[in-house]
């Protein structure tokens, strides 16, 4: 049960002072009766705003494609951001929408986004070992050394204390390759492979644990249950 002028503020409505607003002029119903007292408490399901339910009210968790040139970063002074793609009210959520790990700015590909903070916190702890899925395009021929380096473990990159955990590489084509980490440091493909020799040319993620993009065009998502990941979360 929450405050109706907390509800439609953290839902991203308006302010609260907006919110308190609106409820006095009756274009809030509990339950089928309009609800003039902002400081009310309602369950979400039972709220209704000029007699809509509520927008996602349990949360939110969403697989975008995300297209270069974006950040993923909620300062605006990083420039142009996937959150821009998504509409007003999610934007003004509390708890904020923000991306389970980021992609670079000129990486495309899968990108899961959410208001929930566990979900976050699970999916981006190495101790889970959500396999990432990445197809990049380099400006050498791969050497077939590569795979073995890669999967043993022991890479050190520089400024790194510890070594690359195992990673999968696949040599698609002279200067194609599909890898496959398990964690997620500051450009890690682009420094394991710039590291040999191979500077990374274009990067695409299409697969994240079992999620594919499948034909989801760049700059449009699709909406996940929260339980995606075996976590029902408490709602906000
Ligand atoms: N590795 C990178 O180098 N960039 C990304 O965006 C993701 C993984």
């Amino acid at each position: 049960m929450r405050r109706l002028d907390q509800l439609l503020a953290n839902l991203g409505y308006c302010s609260r002072r907006e919110a308190r607003g609106w409820v006095q002029a009756g274009r809030v119903t509990v339950r089928g009766a309009v609800e003039k007292d902002f400081g009310a408490k309602a369950a979400a399901a039972d709220v209704r705003v000029d007699g809509e339910p509520l927008d996602h009210p349990d949360g939110l968790l969403l697989l975008l494609h995300k297209p270069t040139g974006l950040v993923c970063s909620h300062d605006e002074r990083e420039g142009p951001s996937v959150y821009g793609l998504l509409p007003e009210r999610w934007r003004a959520r509390n708890p904020p929408v923000t991306s389970i790990g980021r992609l670079d700015k000129e990486t495309s590909g899968l990108l899961l986004l959410t208001d929930q903070s566990e979900l976050v916190h699970r999916l981006t702890s190495p101790r889970h070992k959500v396999p990432k899925i990445y197809r990049a395009t380099v400006a050498a021929d791969l050497p077939p050394a590569l795979i073995p380096l890669f999967a043993s473990g022991t890479l050190l990159l520089p400024d790194e204390k510890e070594p690359c955990a195992p990673a999968d590489l696949k040599i698609l084509s002279a200067r194609e390759a599909e890898l496959t980490l398990t964690e997620g440091r500051y450009h890690q493909v682009r420094r394991m492979l710039g590291h040999q020799g191979c500077t990374v040319l274009a990067l695409h993620r299409p697969q994240l644990g079992h999620l594919t993009l499948e034909d989801l065009p760049a700059g449009q998502w699709r909406e996940l249950p929260l339980d995606t990941f075996g976590v029902i979360p408490a709602g906000p």
